[in-house]
């Protein structure tokens, strides 16, 4: 039998499919056409493009017609955190597009009463579109996806994402740990993209001292239902940002120990 719950989160599970297909559609037309596309920066290395505005625009639209009362957060918009929220990074690798590079993507995730439930991450330029809900696993172009059986970080690749937002110190500080590890640290300038390489065994980990809601929203399922361990992001006040970590089983606590980034106990995947 059918909760109102279940019946909610099936609704809104196709209709974040069909919303996904259309924003990644926009944002590939703009990437196609970027000579001609206004690119600006918002602060260091914080770049925005037309194609984020418009895109974020058509997602809220869609949202809002078919789900008035629920809420939205976007990366260009803001928002406010409600019962029913929508979070929405339009273009996830804004520096990657800007300059030409495909690994970008839009990023949607719907949460429910605090707890996030939905994910999608739509990669057009790459022709992937990673997709979960809670409970019922993760796929990559309809193909169900597990994280890495990887269990000696020495033998691990790991993604450490950057932003201005912390000091390049403690930035170089963590990568070095990494590396001394035996590790092989990378970065491919899209968080979203990065926690679904975990999620599809292409890295063994994601950290990031700081990322924001709109960036792993919807990557925080896609991985927990692949069986990476995720770190609960979205416990206490997570409005400003949190540290992640999302990291196969087997090297998870190694990552943890050696990042300095916590994985709570309560924040492991679904198996
Ligand atoms: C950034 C990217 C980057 C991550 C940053 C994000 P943007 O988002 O996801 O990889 O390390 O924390 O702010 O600016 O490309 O949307
Ligand atoms: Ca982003």
């Amino acid at each position: 039998m059918s909760s109102s719950r279940d019946m909610e989160l099936t609704q809104r599970f196709l209709a974040l499919q069909g919303i996904a297909a259309e924003a990644a559609a926009l944002a590939m037309r703009y990437f196609e056409d970027r000579d001609s596309l206004a690119i600006s920066l918002k602060g260091a290395q914080d770049w925005l493009t037309e194609a984020d505005g418009a895109v974020e625009t058509l997602i809220r639209q869609r949202v809002a017609e078919a789900f008035p009362d629920d809420g939205v957060l976007g990366e260009e918009g803001g928002g406010a955190v409600a019962d029913r929220l929508w979070i929405v990074d339009p273009i996830d690798g804004t520096a990657n597009f800007a300059h030409g590079d495909r690994t970008w993507c839009v990023s949607i995730g719907f949460m429910m009463n605090g707890t996030p439930e939905l994910g999608c991450i739509a990669a057009p330029a790459l022709g992937e579109i990673y997709l979960a809900r809670k409970g019922h696993g993760a796929t990559l172009n309809g193909k169900p996806i597990r994280a890495a059986a990887t269990n000696d970080i020495a033998r691990s690749t790991l993604e450490h994402g950057w932003s201005p937002r912390l000091p390049v110190e403690q930035y170089l500080a963590t990568v070095a740990r990494l590396f001394g590890a035996g590790a092989n640290v990378k970065r491919s300038a899209s968080g979203a993209l990065g926690v679904a390489a975990v999620a599809c065994g292409r890295t063994d980990g994601y950290v990031e001292g700081h990322i924001n809601s709109w960036d792993v929203a919807g990557g925080v399922v896609i991985a927990a239902e692949a069986g990476a361990r995720v770190s609960d992001f979205f416990a206490g006040d997570w409005t400003s940002g949190n540290p992640i970590i999302v990291a196969a089983p087997g090297v998870a606590d190694a990552v943890a120990e050696v990042s300095g980034i916590a994985l709570s106990p309560a924040a492991s995947g679904t198996d």
